[in-house]
This record gives structure tokens, C-alpha cells and sequence, in this order.
């Protein structure tokens, strides 16, 4: 084993440049070229590499220390192997040294003019060019950070070129929208390479949009950081060299343009993880992404209980929807949710992932039932809709069949039946779903029925419904009729194990064995749990259902 002192390399004309980023601890094994640390001045960002493969042992620097070329940073022990080959030379030697032109010049792009010093109409757009970059030549683009027609602000990262010694990132000149980009990844420049042209403010609000992009494939490559583009690059990571102003933090939204504020490193581990940098939140210094972060991000999404993750986000393994960016296909609106439709999400998403659904479908003849409703109605009693009658079948039905009024026991063990009978309905309102819930419907008549369910169905409507109207169902009725449709399958209200979904009826012709007749027939679906009930004993269940429907004076038995 030997020992190799690290220092800071030339970093140009820079001094007393604080240490914002620490990427190597005692102990840590690490290879030739690997970043050690990141240095951030008001000009640039450095990330200092390691002169060679090996140990790290002694390391001298904290966060926020400030250090100049030859400051020590650590000692590397590296395998003797490695030591007899080739003698390595001292580190501030073996580390790419830093293009050290003076700091102005490489700032500022070449060749277009200080935005602030022109006048508005000449600073309206903006030529922009690699600036310079050294003595580095046809530097490879390893990443583009923006496309045609994004918003950026000032500073922002535009592109990474990637040498075998240097790792450069171009800001935006101005704040402005990029237009006509010719660069893609792969692409190769020097100094004074056409990057894009920025329309700023000024010119925003005047020039018509600009043509299609000269180079589509460079406008087609993702901006996110996090897909990768090309193949990586052997030895991705050295000096940041003069790479002009240091991007600004994140803003909290992500916006067209933006990029996050995280140096290459980072970039490349995100990239490998397939981490998008915009869900992680920056510790380091004015919101800085470090490499700690994503790993944090990373441990956490592992550890995170799937019943901690959004209703709309997968759970128990189920691969997530992938996120899109739907502004890029055209305008976009983004509407928070009603609480009531978050949370009958959540639990519409749980009933649909716990329970095995099958839905079993059948008409019922209510030719007479609907002659009696509209007699009822005619002689100006109580408004009756098919909904009272429905939950009176229902009711008679589920006597037959009690399985359909019980539910599985969380442990799975056993079925709970029940003595009474809560009857829920759905009820649309202008801020979603609800279920009132009537009480002890089995022994109501239709016309209280009636009554209740109107009353519910109001205070539903104008979000008047107590907790407790809403609580204790045992089955559920969705009826569609008033609306249109024919058949769909209704997802089961878990706990309940049944749900009966009704659309709109419709005259058709019934064979009644010698010709057709017009009957009226409402079309019923029935989702069912099938762990608790057999197929044979709900469609027993639903040809009661119709039969009672088809013949009210079988409710009266
Ligand atoms: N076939 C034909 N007509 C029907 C019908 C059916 N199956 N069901 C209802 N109708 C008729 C009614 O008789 C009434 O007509 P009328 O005024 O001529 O008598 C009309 O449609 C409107 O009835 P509606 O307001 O739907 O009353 P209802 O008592 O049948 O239903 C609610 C009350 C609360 C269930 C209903 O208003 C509602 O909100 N339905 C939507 C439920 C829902 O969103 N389900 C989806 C859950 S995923």
C-alpha cells in the first residue's frame, strides 16, 4: 500500500471557493477520475476527480470549508500493484488541470452582446454560442437540457460537454424561450458552436414563433435528466471548468425549461437509478441535489408501505402509471380534486384491487310495474321512481339470499351475516359520488321509500348528508336509469359484497311463445365478491331479483 496526497487542482484564477458538496468519506473505495468533491464559486462549479483508483483515508474537508489550489483534501492508499505500474504523478499534476482563461472572458458567450447593455428591440433574440471552454475542441454533448420552445430563466444549464478531462455545463445568456436548438446529443463543438437562438421577453411578446427546430432529433430528446440519451461516458466525471454563472435552485413547481439544480455527478447516479431529479428535494446549499439526497430518495421509495402511496399511485407491486408531461402534446389545465372525489377514489381503488369482481347481467320485465308507477303518479300521491321498487326487490331478495347481506372478515376466516338491512344508493353530485344509506329498508313501504331516498338524495346533492347517513350499508344499488345506458359493471363497495348497477329501460320485443311483444324491459348488473359468493347463487340471486321486479306481487309474499 501507498499513500497519495490530494490537493486541490488549478482551478484558474479562483480562491477560497466553498466546498458545497462532499462525495467521498473515510474509507470509501473509489476509482480513477471519480469526484471527490464540488466546489462552487460565484462563477463556476468544480468537481474536483480522484488523480487515481484507491482508499480514501484522512479526508480534510467539511461542507462549507473554502479552499484555494493545493489545499489538501485527503490521502489516497492505493494497492501496491497500482503503484508499481507507472508512478503516479502528484496529484495537482494528474488532475486535469482547470482551462483557466480569465474568468470574464469564459463567462459570458461568445459572441452576443450583454443582453442588458443592447436596446430591447436588439436583445430580443439572442444567438447563442458555446462559449469559451479552454483548449478543449469538438467537446462532445453528453446531455441537452432544454428543447424548442421551453421557457428558461437566466443561468440555467442549456447543455453538458463532456471531454475526457472536463465536464462543462453552458448556461442560458438571458431568461427567454429557446428557439431553433442545433445541437444534439452526440454532436461535437468548440468554442463559438451556434447553440440555439433565445427569444427573450422583449422579443417573446413581438416575433411570431420560430420555426421548426433545425435539428428535430435534438428537439425530440427529453429533457428530463433522468432518461438517458447516449451511451455513458467512460470518464464522466472531472472538472467543471468555467462554466459561467451557477444555475439557480429549483423553483418548488417544475416549469418548461427548468432543469434541476444539480451538478453532473448527480446527474449521472440519478440517471443510473432512473431517479427523477425533479421528485428529489435538495439539502445542500440553496437547495443543491447531492448525490446523499437521491439515495435518500431512493431508500425511501423502497421502504415506503404501499398503503402510504397515493390512491392514484399504484400499491402491492402494481407498477405505477408512469407520470407524463401532457404539456407537451397542447394546453393543459390542472384542476385540484374534491375531497369527496379523493376519497371515494381511494376507496373505489381499494374495493377494485381487494376484490375479485364478477359481474352477472340480466333484464327485468317492469311493463306493469311501470304502468302501476305511472298510475300511482297520475292520481298525485307521492312521486314513486323505479328506485323505491328497486331497493323493496332488493330487500325481498337478499331474505333468499343472505350471503349477499354479510361480509368477509378482515382475516379472511369467516363470513359476518347480517340481521338488518341498510340499503345504499349512489348518488351523483356536483362534487362526486356519495352513498346515503336507508335505514332498515326491509321494513319500509315503497312509498316511504320513496320519501327517504328523495330526502337523501337532496341533502346529497347539496352536501348536507350527516357521516351517519352514510354509514352501515350492506348492499348497494347504482342507478343509471334516469341518465341512459345499458349494462356496466359497478364496483363492489367493500365491505358489501354485492352491488347492483341499474341503467335505462327500453321497450323491445319479448317472444311470449306464439308472437313478440313490446315489453319494457330495465337492464340490471350485478358485481359480486367472488370469494364470498358462487356464480350459481348470484344468478339465483338475479333471476329473483327479476322476477320480483317483472311481478309486484311477489314483494308482497
Ligand atoms: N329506466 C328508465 N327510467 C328511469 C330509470 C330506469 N332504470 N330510473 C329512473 N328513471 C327515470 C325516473 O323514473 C325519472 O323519470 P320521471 O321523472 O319521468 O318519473 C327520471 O328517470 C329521473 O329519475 P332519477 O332522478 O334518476 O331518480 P331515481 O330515484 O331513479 O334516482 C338517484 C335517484 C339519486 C339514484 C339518481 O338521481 C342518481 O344520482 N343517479 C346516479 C347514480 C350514480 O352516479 N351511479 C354511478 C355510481 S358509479
Amino acid at each position: 500500500m501507498a499513500n497519495q496526497k490530494v490537493t486541490v487542482p488549478d482551478i484558474g484564477n479562483y480562491h477560497d471557493v466553498p466546498v458545497i458538496e462532499l462525495l467521498v468519506k473515510d474509507g470509501d473505495t473509489i476509482e480513477k477520475d471519480a469526484p471527490l468533491l464540488v466546489l462552487e464559486s460565484d462563477k463556476a462549479t468544480l468537481e474536483v476527480p480522484a488523480p487515481a483508483s484507491g482508499t480514501v483515508r484522512a479526508l480534510k474537508l467539511k461542507v462549507g470549508d473554502k479552499v484555494s489550489q493545493g489545499a489538501e483534501i485527503c490521502e489516497l492508499e492505493i494497492a501496491e500493484a497500482a503503484v508499481s505500474a507507472p508512478a503516479p504523478a502528484p496529484a495537482a499534476a494528474t488532475v486535469a488541470p482547470v482551462a483557466a482563461p480569465p474568468a470574464s472572458a469564459s463567462v459570458a458567450p461568445a459572441p452576443p452582446p450583454p443582453v442588458a447593455a443592447a436596446p430591447a428591440a436588439a436583445s430580443a433574440e439572442i444567438d447563442v454560442r458555446i462559449p469559451d471552454i479552454g483548449n478543449y475542441h469538438d467537446v462532445p454533448v453528453i446531455e441537452l437540457l432544454v428543447k424548442d420552445g421551453d421557457a428558461i430563466e437566466k443561468d440555467a444549464p442549456l447543455l453538458v460537454l463532456e471531454s475526457d478531462k472536463a465536464t462543462l455545463e453552458v448556461p442560458a445568456p438571458a431568461s427567454g424561450t429557446v428557439r431553433a436548438l442545433k445541437l444534439k446529443v452526440g454532436d461535437k463543438v468548440s468554442q463559438g458552436a451556434a447553440v440555439c437562438t433565445l427569444l427573450t421577453a422583449a422579443g417573446a411578446a413581438a416575433a411570431p414563433p420560430s420555426p421548426p427546430a433545425a435539428a428535430p432529433e435534438a428537439a425530440a430528446t427529453p429533457r428530463d435528466p433522468a432518461t438517458p440519451t447516449e451511451p455513458l461516458p467512460k470518464n464522466p466525471l472531472a472538472i467543471i471548468a468555467d462554466t459561467a454563472p451557477i444555475p439557480p435552485p429549483p423553483a418548488a413547481a417544475r416549469r418548461d425549461g427548468e432543469v434541476p439544480y444539480a451538478g453532473p455527478a448527480t446527474r449521472k447516479f440519478a440517471r443510473e437509478l432512473g431517479v427523477d431529479l425533479f421528485q428529489v428535494h435538495g439539502s445542500g446549499a440553496r437547495g443543491r441535489i447531492l448525490i446523499e439526497d437521491v439515495q435518500g430518495f431512493v431508500k425511501q421509495r423502497l421502504t415506503q408501505p404501499p398503503a402510504a402511496a397515493p390512491a392514484a399511485v399504484a400499491g402491492a407491486g402494481i407498477p405505477p402509471i408512469p407520470a407524463v408531461d401532457f404539456a407537451q402534446f397542447g394546453a393543459i389545465e390542472t384542476r385540484p380534486l374534491a375531497r369527496i372525489r379523493k376519497l371515494s377514489a381511494a376507496h373505489l381503488h381499494r374495493a377494485w384491487l381487494n376484490i375479485p369482481h364478477v359481474t352477472q347481467t340480466d333484464e327485468a320485465d317492469i311493463t306493469e310495474l311501470e304502468a302501476f308507477r305511472k298510475a300511482q303518479s297520475e292520481e298525485g300521491g307521492v312521486k314513486l321512481t323505479l328506485l323505491p321498487f328497486i331497493i323493496k326487490a332488493v330487500t325481498a331478495a337478499l331474505k333468499q339470499y343472505p350471503e349477499f347481506n354479510a361480509s368477509l372478515s378482515p382475516d379472511g376466516e369467516s363470513l359476518i351475516l347480517k340481521k338488518y338491512m341498510h340499503i345504499g344508493f349512489a348518488a351523483d353530485t356536483p362534487n362526486g359520488l356519495v352513498v346515503p344509506v336507508v335505514r332498515d329498508a326491509d321494513q319500509k313501504g315503497i312509498v316511504q321509500l320513496a320519501q327517504e331516498t328523495a330526502e337523501l338524495a337532496k341533502k346529497a346533492r347539496d352536501g348536507k348528508l350527516k357521516p351517519d347517513e352514510m354509514k352501515g350499508g350492506c348492499f348497494s344499488i347504482s342507478s343509471l336509469g334516469g341518465i341512459g345506458g345499458s349494462f356496466f359493471t359497478p364496483i363492489v363497495n367493500a365491505p358489501e359484497v354485492g352491488i347492483l348497477g341499474v341503467s335505462k329501460s327500453q321497450i323491445k320485443p319479448v317472444w311470449d311463445g306464439k308472437v313478440f311483444q313490446p315489453r319494457l324491459l330495465c337492464p340490471l348488473a350485478l358485481s359480486y365478491d367472488h370469494r364470498v359468493i358462487d356464480g350459481a347463487y348470484a344468478a339465483r340471486f338475479i333471476v329473483l331479483l327479476t322476477k320480483l321486479l317483472s311481478d309486484l306481487r311477489r314483494l308482497a309474499l
